[in-house]
C-alpha cells in the first residue's frame, strides 16, 4: 500500500527535498567533515560540537524531549503580530510554503509567510571551525515590510554529560562577553579551558540577549519566547544560569527586496599564555580573524562553492549508470555520503546516540573504513593507525576510544573477541585501494603507551594470534564478552537490573562459550592475511596461518553445522545455540553470513543450504531478521539479546548491518537473483517509495534496525545514520553486485546480478588511473567470459593496474 510521502529525491542536486515539516520523526543531516560538526533536523533542531560530542559540545540539546526535537538554531521573524520560523519550529506557525533540502554536508531550509520568504543555508566550511548560517530574507509583496528578526542558540557548558546533571555547579558558572554583533561564550575559560565559542552576525544589531530565562521567560517556551513575542530584546547579560546567544535585528525590506545575513557559530582555541587580552577579557584575535574570512555573502558563497567541489570530487571516484534511478542514486550519492558520515562519527552522535555514551568503536571504525577508503585514503590511513594504537600487546582491544584524546576507554566494556580480526579487514581494504604497503611498517604503540611501538604488521599478526590463542573445546574461537553481536553475552550472567549488560562482570575465565561468527570472520580475514603475507614475501608466516585457517574450516564443518544451517555458538556450558534442537532462536544470521562468505563447506553443499535457510526462516517483507524464532523470555545465560521484546534490535530485529553478509554469500555462490532481492528490500530508495510513514526514519539513509516480523510493528525503522550498514551496503553493491573489486595489482571484475540486469557502466578512479568499465550481463547472474582492456583481451578477471585512462568491456 502506498503511504503518505513527506519528500522526494532530487538527484540532479544530490538533495533530499522535504516538503512537509511534520515528518514521522526528525529527518536530519550532518554538517562538517573534519573537526567542527553539526547535526541538523528538517526544522533546524540539533547541535554542534568540536571533534567530540561529549567533551566539546558547543550548543545544548535535550534528547528524548517533549516535543521530540526541541532546541536548535532558530530564527524568529516577527512581522506585525505574526511570529514564525523558516523551519516551522519552534513556533509552528502554519507556513505558506516550507521546504528543507538536505544535501551533501549542507542543509537549506526555506519558509514563506505573508509574502516574506526566509531561506537559510547551513554548512560548515572546509577546514574551518564554524557553522555558517546564511539567511536570506525576501519581500515578495508590493508593500514595504518592517520585520523584527531574532536569532537563537543555547550554549552547552562544554561537557555534554555533566551539562545534563551537575546543576548545583552549572547554574553558577555560565559566563559571556558581548562585543558589537558577536556574543562570546566563555564558561570555565577563567580556569582550565583554553577554548571559547561565539555567535556572530555580519550586520549591526539593535539588541541582544544572553540569559535564557530573561529571553524566554520562566513560564514560556521556545515556541513563545517573551522577548520575541513582545518584539523587545532585553540586552541581558548572563551570569550563571543558562547562557544563550540571541541577536536582535530590525529589517526593512522594500517590495521585491532581498537581504542576506551571515550568522557564524564559531569555536576557538587559544594557547595557554595567550588566553586573555586583559584580566577577565578573552583574547578574541582568532575569532576576529575567522569572522573576517566569512563576513560577506561573496565570501560565504565562495566557501560554499568549495564545499560543493569537494563533494563533486569525492563522488566522482566511483560512479555507476545502470538506468535504474533507485540504484544509481544510492550508489552515486546517498550510500557514499552515509559512509562518510559514519566514518566521521562512528556511533557517537545521532538522534539515537546521545553523543555522551559512545566514542569510536574498534570494530565499527574498521568496518566504516571500507565505505570511504576510495575517497580519502590518507584519512583512512590515519584512522587505521589510531585504531591499532588502542590495541593491547596480546591482541585484545579497547572496544572504543574517545575522538578528542584518541585513547581507549572502557565505558562499554572490553574483551569482544571479534575485535582484532577487524583490524585485518580494514588494513587489507586500505592497501588494496592504495597499493600503499608502507603502512605495514608504521610503528604503532599498544594502548597508546609511548615506547611500546611495533610495526602495524605485528599488530595484524597478534590479531590473528589472539584468535588462535583463544580457542575453545571444539577448536572454535572463544567468544569473550561477545562477538559482533554485542548482546549475545554468553559469559556475563546478570540478574541485577542495575547492571549494564555491556560492562557486567565477565566470567570468561574457564568458559567454553565459542562463536561461529568469529570462526567465519577468522577464515575470511585469515585468507586475506595469508594473501597479504605472500604478497610481501612472508611465506613461512603465510604457510603457518594457512594451516590455522584450514583447521578452522575443519572445526566448523565438524562442530559448527546443524544440518540445514551453521550453528551460532556454544554457550558457557558447551550447549548449542542456534540449533534446530533449541526451543527458540533456532537459526541466527551472523554465522550464516560469515560462514557463507568464508565459503566453508561450499563443495559439500553447506553454503547453498545455509543460504536457502536464510530465505526460508529469516527473510520477511522488510529484510532478513537476526534470529528466528525470536526469544520470548529472558535467558540468563544468553544476556542482553533475550532482553529485547520480540522483533526488536538484536532479538529478531532486521539488523540491516548483517543482511549484506548473506548477500555477499549469495554473490559468491553466484545466486544473483537472490542477492538482488535481499539487497533491494533494505535499499532506502525502495523503502522510500513504499513505506515513508511506517518506516519513520530518514528515507535517504539506512538505519541500524528495522522491526522484524515478530515485532508489534514490522517495518518500523530505528537508529538511523550511524550504522555499519552503510559501509556494508557499499561494499556489497560496489564490489560484489556491480563487481568492481580493488585488488593489490589491479581491479578484479566479478559482478553478480539479477538475470534482468541490463548493460551498465562504472567509472572508477583507482590510484593514478581512471577506468570506464562497461558490463554486458547478457542475462547471466555470474561469470565473466571476456574482458577487453583498451582493445586487448585480458587473461583472467583482474585488469592490471596502469596509470592513465582506460576503457574496459566486460562480457558475461
Ligand atoms: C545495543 C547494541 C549496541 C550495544 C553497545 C546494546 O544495547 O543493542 O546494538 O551495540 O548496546 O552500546
Ligand atoms: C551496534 C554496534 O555499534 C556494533 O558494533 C554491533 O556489532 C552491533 N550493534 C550489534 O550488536
Amino acid at each position: 500500500m502506498e503511504q503518505k510521502r513527506y519528500g522526494h529525491f532530487d538527484d540532479q542536486h544530490r538533495e533530499y527535498v522535504i516538503t512537509d515539516p511534520q515528518t514521522p520523526w526528525p529527518w536530519i543531516n550532518y554538517l562538517g567533515n573534519e573537526d567542527f560538526f553539526s547535526l541538523i533536523s528538517n526544522t533546524a533542531g540539533g547541535y554542534s560540537f568540536y571533534k567530540d560530542a561529549k567533551f566539546r559540545r558547543i550548543t545544548r540539546y535535550r534528547y528524548n524531549n517533549v516535543p521530540m526535537d526541541n532546541g536548535g538554531r532558530y530564527f524568529y521573524i516577527k512581522d506585525g503580530d505574526t511570529v514564525w520560523n523558516p523551519g516551522w519550529k519552534p513556533c509552528k506557525t502554519p507556513l505558506d510554503f516550507y521546504e528543507c533540502r538536505h544535501g551533501m554536508s549542507y542543509t537549506r531550509i526555506t519558509g514563506c509567510k505573508n509574502g516574506v520568504e526566509a531561506s537559510v543555508l547551513f554548512f560548515v566550511p572546509l577546514k574551518k571551525w564554524c557553522e555558517v548560517q546564511k539567511l536570506t530574507l525576501r519581500n515578495t509583496t508590493k508593500e514595504s515590510k518592517q520585520l523584527k528578526l531574532f536569532s537563537f542558540e543555547e550554549w552547552c557548558l562544554w561537557n555534554a554529560a555533566t551539562d545534563m546533571e551537575n546543576f548545583q555547579r552549572n547554574f553558577s558558572t555560565g559566563e559571556v562577553e558581548i562585543e558589537g554583533s558577536t556574543i562570546y561564550h566563555k564558561t570555565e575559560y577563567r580556569e582550565r579551558r583554553n577554548h571559547y565559542a561565539f555567535y556572530h552576525v555580519n550586520t549591526e544589531i539593535q539588541g541582544f540577549d544572553t540569559d535564557r530565562e530573561t529571553f524566554v521567560g520562566l513560564y514560556n517556551e521556545f515556541a513563545d519566547p517573551q522577548a520575541v513575542m513582545e518584539g523587545k530584546p532585553r540586552n541581558s547579560h548572563a551570569h550563571g544560569w543558562s547562557p544563550i546567544a540571541s541577536h536582535y535585528i530590525e529589517v526593512t525590506l522594500q517590495p521585491g527586496e532581498a537581504k542576506d545575513f551571515v550568522f557564524l557559530l564559531g569555536y576557538i582555541e587559544n594557547e595557554q599564555d595567550k588566553k586573555f587580552a586583559a584580566p577577565q577579557v578573552i583574547n578574541k584575535e582568532k575569532a576576529h580573524a575567522l569572522i573576517a574570512q566569512l563576513d560577506t555573502t561573496e565570501k560565504v558563497d565562495k566557501a560554499f562553492a568549495e564545499l560543493c567541489e569537494y563533494w563533486d570530487a569525492l563522488l566522482n571516484i566511483y560512479k555507476v549508470k545502470t538506468g535504474n534511478d533507485k540504484l544509481d542514486r544510492m550508489v552515486n550519492i546517498w550510500n557514499q555520503y552515509q559512509c562518510m558520515v559514519t566514518f566521521n562519527f562512528s556511533r557517537s552522535a545521532s538522534f539515537f546516540e546521545s553523543g555522551v555514551g559512545r566514542g569510536m568503536g574498534f570494530r565499527d571504525s574498521n568496518q566504516d573504513l571500507v565505505g570511504f577508503v576510495h575517497q580519502i585514503p590518507p584519512r583512512a590511513r590515519q584512522r587505521i593507525i589510531d585504531i591499532a594504537s588502542t590495541q593491547f600487546p596480546d591482541g585484545g582491544c579497547h572496544h572504543q576510544y574517545q575522538p578528542l584524546t584518541k585513547r581507549g576507554n572502557n565505558d562499554i566494556g572490553g574483551g569482544f573477541n571479534d575485535d582484532p580480526c577487524w583490524l585485518i579487514f580494514g588494513t587489507v581494504a586500505y592497501i588494496k585501494e592504495t597499493g600503499d604497503f608502507s603502512i605495514l611498517d608504521e610503528m604503532v604503540p599498544f594502548d597508546n603507551q609511548p615506547g611500546s611501538e611495533v610495526t602495524l604488521f605485528e599488530h595484524l599478526k597478534i590479531s590473528m594470534d589472539h584468535v588462535i590463542n583463544n580457542l575453545g573445546p571444539h577448536m572454535l574461537p572463544l567468544i569473550g564478552r561477545a562477538d559482533w553481536n554485542d548482546c549475545l553475552n554468553l559469559n556475563c550472567f546478570s540478574w541485577d537490573p542495575n547492571e549494564s549488560f555491556q560492562t557486567t562482570e565477565n566470567v570468561s575465565e574457564g568458559t567454553k562459550a565459542e562463536s561461529l561468527m568469529i570462526a567465519g570472520l577468522f577464515v575470511v580475514t585469515g585468507k586475506d592475511y595469508v594473501a597479504l603475507c605472500r604478497k610481501i614475501g612472508k611465506d613461512a608466516e603465510a604457510d603457518c596461518m594457512q594451516q590455522a585457517v584450514d583447521a578452522m574450516v575443519e572445526a566448523v564443518k565438524k562442530h559448527g553445522w546443524d544440518g540445514e544451517w551453521y550453528l551460532r555458538a556454544y554457550d558457557f556450558y558447551g550447549r548449542k545455540i542456534g540449533s534446530n534442537e533449541c526451543d527458540e532462536a533456532k537459526i541466527f544470521i551472523e554465522s550464516q553470513g560469515w560462514c557463507t562468505m568464508a565459503e566453508i563447506g561450499a563443495e559439500e553443499g553447506l553454503v547453498a543450504k545455509s543460504l536457502d535457510s536464510c530465505k526460508k526462516y529469516l527473510e520477511c517483507e522488510h529484510g532478513m531478521v537476526l534470529n528466528n524464532p525470536a526469544f520470548s523470555k529472558y535467558i540468563y545465560e544468553y544476556g542482553e539479546i533475550s532482553s529485547y521484546p520480540e522483533g526488536y534490535k538484536e532479538n529478531a530485529g532486521i539488523f540491516c548491518h548483517n543482511n549484506p553478509w548473506v548477500i555477499i554469500g549469495e554473490c559468491l555462490a553466484g545466486r544473483g537473483n537472490d542477492a538482488w532481492s535481499h539487497y533491494a528490500k533494505i535499499l532506502p530508495s525502495y523503502v522510500e517509495e513504499k513505506y515513508q510513514t511506517l518506516h519513520k526514519v530518514e528515507p535517504y539513509v539506512n538505519c541500524q534496525m528495522v522491526a522484524g516480523k515478530d515485532a508489534f510493528k514490522p517495518g518500523e525503522g530505528k537508529n538511523s545514520w550511524l550504522t555499519g550498514t552503510a559501509a556494508w551496503m557499499w561494499y556489497t553493491v560496489s564490489e560484489f553486485i556491480l563487481g568492481i573489486k580493488p585488488d593489490y595489482d589491479g581491479i578484479r571484475i566479478d559482478p553478480c546480478l539479477p538475470e534482468t540486469a541490463t548493460d551498465y557502466v562504472v567509472s572508477r578512479k583507482f590510484r593514478e588511473a581512471e577506468y570506464e568499465i562497461t558490463i554486458h550481463p547478457n542475462g547471466q547472474q555470474k561469470g565473466v567470459k571476456q574482458i577487453v582492456l583498451d582493445g586487448q583481451k585480458v587473461d583472467g578477471t583482474v585488469i592490471p593496474y596502469a596509470p592513465g585512462k582506460h576503457t574496459v568491456e566486460v562480457t558475461m
